[in-house]
């Protein structure tokens, strides 16, 4: 069954339209440091805005557990909102109470309102479908339809993303149709060469994707603090780096698996081992298979893939048609071990094909590390939604919508 889209629910003019968005962006002393979430939401927004719908515009922020919390409040996204839009959004200080009701009666044709943060409610995050229900129904009484277009929680079966779909007349936005447009064509015949280059910490949150797309890829990449697993997993000490014990075995397995498939499977042959965890931390380049050769011994810490590395990932990049990234190569934040991952991005805006950079990790590298949206084929706004997608999982906010 195909997607539900926005021509599907007819003129929206002068109708309120409650518009599920992904506007959980990353703060820091209340001020965002990456608006591409805020960003990623304007063409819907304006489609609907242009058609002259009342916008109750609603998101999670963070994970606030099911009570009010200022420091998840969603304000500063409302403000960066009204900003990039150019006109005013009324704010709701709350999610379906008074102020919520008020600020929607406010609200004139093309008007916008942002209603606070839906993790505020424990009905919106609930494992029980009737207290999920109950806060769908309340928040269905804001709006005569819903669009969906928060991509980065279709993985997530939440009020607002699935319960709230069944009550209203839904449809998905702009922004899950190119994400969908885009991650199809990685999983339905992709140009090849293709490759996959999978970073970030934790092997564990990884496990799905690895085994799905073992069969699917030409090159397998691993970089990030889970490539210290893939190195002990290949007979090597990692010292004091980040070290998943428990997924060893399952390693090993993937690691004969692609020898067996004829997928090149890319570990690190050099890594940037440091002192401690720190910006100003002592650190030095050693080859993969001598971590604790260094001077910092076993407490030596792997923070970045090294020079020989990040020069070989690139050029198996540049080589490809197809290329998908999704986790950091090292400790970006940190000035020093930001090298593997801007060298990672750079060979991503040099591929002659498709590049797609998956997950708010990714995304907020790059950006971080001065390159922008254009560059890059594709930069998806969902992390583990994208995951689970390229697992091949069934994603509940895309069912509801019709999409199989
Ligand atoms: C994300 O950041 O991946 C999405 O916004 C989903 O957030 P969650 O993992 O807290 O559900």
């Amino acid at each position: 069954m195909a997607l539900r889209t926005l021509d599907s629910l007819g003129s929206l003019a002068g109708k309120r339209v409650v518009v599920r968005c992904d506007l959980n962006v990353p703060l820091r002393d209340g001020v965002i440091t990456d608006d591409g979430r805020v960003r990623a939401s304007l063409p819907t927004l304006n489609a609907l805005i242009n058609q002259g719908a009342r916008l109750v515009v609603c998101s999670h922020l963070g994970r606030p557990d099911g009570e009010p919390n200022p420091e998840y409040s969603l304000e500063p996204v409302a403000q960066r909102l009204s900003e990039l839009l150019g006109s005013p959004v009324a704010f709701a200080r709350d999610t379906v109470g008074e102020s919520a009701q008020e600020a929607v009666a406010a609200l004139e044709d093309g008007g916008v309102a942002v209603i606070e943060n839906l993790r505020f409610n424990p009905g919106e995050t609930s494992k029980d479908a009737g207290e999920r229900t109950e806060f769908a129904e309340q928040l269905a009484t804001l709006g005569d339809a819903l669009v969906s277009d928060g991509f980065g929680v279709v993985h997530r079966k939440q009020a607002s993303v699935y319960e709230l779909a069944e009550i209203l007349p839904s449809a998905a936005g702009l922004l899950i149709a190119t994400e969908l447009d885009v991650l199809d064509r990685l999983t339905e015949k992709p140009e090849r060469p293709y490759t996959v280059v999978l970073g970030g910490s934790k092997v564990s949150d990884k496990l799905g994707v690895i085994s799905h797309l073992l069969p699917r890829v030409d090159r397998l990449l691993v970089g990030g603090g889970m490539l210290f697993t893939f190195l002990a997993a290949a007979g090597h000490k990692v010292g004091a780096s980040l070290l998943e014990v428990d997924q060893l075995d399952i390693v090993k397995g993937y690691i004969d698996e692609a020898r067996e498939r004829g997928v090149e499977l890319v570990l690190p042959t050099d890594v940037v081992v440091a002192a401690s965890f720190s910006a100003d931390a002592d650190h030095v380049v050693t080859a993969a298979d001598a971590i604790e050769e260094t001077p910092f011994g076993a407490s030596g810490l792997g923070l970045d893939i090294g020079p020989d590395t990040a020069a070989a990932f690139a050029e198996a990049i540049r080589g490809s048609r197809t290329v998908f990234w999704n986790g950091p190569m090292g400790v970006f934040e940190l000035a020093p071990f930001a090298a593997g991952t801007k060298a990672v991005a750079q060979a991503l805006t040099e591929v002659d094909g498709l590049s797609v950079v998956g997950g708010g990790d990714s995304a907020a590298a790059v950006r971080q590390l001065g390159f922008t949206d254009d560059q890059f084929g594709h930069i998806s706004t969902g992390g583990g939604a994208s995951l689970e997608f390229l697992e091949g999982k069934k994603l509940p906010g895309l069912e509801v919508l019709g999409w199989s």
